[in-house]
């Protein structure tokens, strides 16, 4: 396939398609699809849809085992769950961000008002660069959000160690990691309030000693 070298020759500016099919950049995996539909099944039979049904506690119980948590609330989105975690852990001012992720990290600070200061990544693992990120720091600076990207952690201990050293809270965005893990031990234990997603439902994670929200 040739180079391009023009925003024009891009498809999304109106140029032919390279592909007769769109490639997505994942695709969600959809696991047992018989036992899925008979859990729907079973939630539309019982007609208990909002407000702590079965199936959302046990979800939730199920993500804090599997992130090695105390506790789990399920929420609609990822950028909900960092807004809350925001919220709980009292970030004010200015909060160090990496520069490469998805918006709504930034979003999600804008929404309480906070000013997202954008920081450089580690060019090898393209996590937030906890050396970047103590150049970043400014008498307003009360947090950071490392961002866990594609399933890679960041530098959790060198970016707890800047945070703890500078008087900062740690949070992580971890929508892109469910499931992954850091030295082997889950992503969803570190920070004062890790956030979880899905494709479909999202989780923000409590530890025991900070859970106060
Ligand atoms: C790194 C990251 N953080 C937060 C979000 C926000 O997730 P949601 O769309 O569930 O609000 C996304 C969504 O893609 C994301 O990639």
């Amino acid at each position: 396939m040739p180079l391009t070298s023009a925003l024009s020759e891009l498809a999304i500016f109106g140029a032919a398609p390279a592909f007769e099919e769109t490639l997505h950049v994942g695709r969600p995996n959809i696991g047992n699809r018989r036992k899925f539909e008979e859990r729907v099944g079973d939630i539309l039979d019982r007609r208990w849809l909002t407000n702590g049904g079965r199936y959302v506690r046990e979800l939730e119980q199920r993500i804090a085992e599997f992130a090695g948590v105390g506790h789990c609330i399920a929420v609609c989105n990822a950028t909900v769950a960092l807004e809350i975690a925001i919220r709980a852990l009292g970030m004010t001012g200015e909060v160090i961000v990496p520069s490469f992720t998805f918006v709504a990290t930034a979003h999600a600070l804008q929404w309480q008002e906070i000013t997202p200061v954008f920081c450089d990544i580690d060019p090898r693992t393209h996590t937030l660069d906890p050396r970047r990120v103590e150049q970043m720091i400014t008498p307003r600076t009360t947090g950071i959000i490392g961002v866990h990207l594609w399933g890679r952690a960041c530098d959790i201990d060198a970016l707890s160690e800047v945070a703890d050293r500078r008087g900062l809270k740690l949070l992580f965005d971890s929508a892109h990691a469910i499931g992954c893990s850091y030295k082997g031990q889950a992503v969803g234990g570190f920070g004062d309030a890790p956030t979880a997603a899905t494709m479909s439902n999202t989780a923000a994670s409590l530890r025991d000693s900070k859970a106060s929200a």
